[in-house]
């Protein structure tokens, strides 16, 4: 049995804050009997002759292997293809897409790249798995090298219906080279057929048949986050927060400042909510915690822009001397914190517009206090609404209806917050990210053994 190869655009490298996120963790667990780790190193290149040079660290029986980008890459391969054309088409978004032949030439050259020289580093009998839409061509390059492993791939983001696939101009080419993988993973059954359909309407299924096709939702480490979250009470963060709510009730929204997110859209549910309800206002506090992401990508400026001006609005006609109705920050906070944060909130807002997983809903599950959980809203465009069924599901588009869930979950009585709670954190329990990773290398191949994560 060979080594596990993983590549995905961002590695762990140590240094950010996501390195010790389920998806690294999972990832490290496969990768516990020997393997390698490849992809971006998170910097730039001075140079062209600099982004050849591969930087290696070993971590136990790891190799992490990075490469740097110039800054063309940067701009045509991530900001560019990845960003402006791949994320909005993928998330629905055909009106902020961006397509420049010079991004897709920047994504083929840096997909060529990382090919050529993970090739030198790849044995015959290793296997290889692909993350996420930077890296669609990925194989195809690999094979056009000779390479003849097993090479799975896994869509982290939705796949939308062929019309809108259709929309991008490479999209048949794109979709073409997913023939070099033996399997293709996306989060959802709603993602499996749409991917499907998109094959079929290209006529493409005699070289990516739908048995090499499947749905494999990605989850969390559900008994690490909820043992994490069992003592988070006691992190100085969450207790500076549960001194400041001074008995109100919490709402919290943990995201990326990304237009998925529907950040805005939930602020204006709120607003709505405040309108609809005014015994509630001064009595509850929504919170939303929100790092900056892409900031260089025109459609990030703009979204960061809004958002802070529509939490100034709601503030501003709502708020009094002694409350401030969203608190709104920048920022990101370690897990430990963040799982504090998650125990202290008596309401989960998670309700982007678009999402292929959203961990943030699982990890507000895991994190609740079984003798007092708290409601998850979550919005049904949301891959972790087919999993996650004792949510108040919303369609975050309509204010009203989100209003309402809002003011349905703030009174929730105990018994049945309990039941809803119950439901799904055995679902977590049962379908954590261990449970993930194993079921997609099994599907690639099924000789391979069952690997557990080291603890
Ligand atoms: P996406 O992958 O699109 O960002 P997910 O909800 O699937 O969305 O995953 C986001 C991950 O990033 C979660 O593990 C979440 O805990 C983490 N995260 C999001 N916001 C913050 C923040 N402000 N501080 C720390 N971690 C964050
Ligand atoms: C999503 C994508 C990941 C990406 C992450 C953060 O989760 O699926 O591939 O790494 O967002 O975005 P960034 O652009 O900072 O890598």
């Amino acid at each position: 049995m060979g080594r596990l190869v993983v590549v995905s655009n961002r590695v762990p490298t140590g240094m950010r804050s996501a390195d010790t996120g389920g998806l690294a963790t999972a990832l490290k667990g496969a990768l516990s009997s020997g393997g390698l780790w490849f992809g971006w190193s998170g910097e730039i290149a001075p140079d062209e002759a600099a982004a050849e040079v591969v930087r290696s660290r070993i971590d136990g029986n790891i190799v992490f292997s990075v490469l740097d980008l110039t800054e063309q890459d940067l701009e045509e391969y991530y900001f560019g293809y990845s960003n402006r054309s791949l994320w909005p088409i993928l998330h629905y978004r055909i009106d902020l897409a961006d397509f420049r032949r010079e991004h897709y030439a920047g994504y083929l050259r840096v997909n060529r790249r990382f090919a050529r020289i993970l090739a030198e580093q790849v044995k015959s009998n290793d296997t290889i798995w692909i993350h996420d839409y930077h890296l669609i061509p990925l194989a195809q390059e690999l094979r056009r090298l000779g390479l003849r492993n097993k090479i799975g791939f896994f869509l982290h983001i939705p796949w939308p219906s062929p019309d809108i696939w259709a929309a991008l101009p490479e999209h048949r080419k794109l979709l073409s080279s997913f023939e070099a993988y033996d399997l293709i993973g996306l989060q959802t059954e709603f993602d499996a057929e749409n991917f499907i359909q998109s094959v079929a309407r290209e006529g493409l299924e005699a070289l990516i048949p739908a048995e090499k096709v499947a749905a494999f939702p990605i989850s969390i480490e559900t008994k690490e986050f909820a043992a994490v979250a069992s003592t988070a009470g006691n992190h100085p963060l969450a207790r500076k927060l549960a001194t400041s709510l001074r008995g109100r009730k919490l709402m919290i929204g943990v995201d990326r400042l990304d237009y998925t997110k529907g950040i805005g859209q939930r602020m204006g549910c709120f607003g709505r909510f405040l309108e609809m309800v005014p015994a509630a206002r001064g009595k509850v506090v929504y919170l939303q915690v929100t790092p900056k992401t892409r900031s260089e990508v025109p459609e990030y400026m703009q979204i960061q822009r809004e958002v802070a001006e529509i939490a100034g609005r709601i503030n501003g006609a709502y708020g009094d001397i002694d409350w401030v109705p969203i608190w709104y920050m920048n920022r990101t906070i370690r897990r430990e914190a963040l799982a504090g944060l998650y125990r202290l909130a008596d309401v989960g807002l998670v309700t982007p517009l678009r999402d292929g997983m959203n961990l943030v809903a699982k990890e507000y599950v895991a994190a609740q206090d079984e003798a007092d959980p708290g409601v998850l809203v979550l919005s049904r465009f949301a891959g972790s609404s087919h999993e996650m069924d004792g949510a108040l599901l919303v369609n975050p588009y309509d204010e009203d209806e989100t209003a309402a869930a809002i003011e349905k979950a703030l009174a929730m009585p105990l018994d049945e917050r309990q039941a809803r709670w119950r439901g799904m954190f055995e679902r977590l329990r049962t379908h954590d990210v261990e449970c993930w990773r194993e079921s997609f290398l099994r599907a690639l191949e099924p000789s391979r053994p069952v690997l557990k994560v080291a603890s």
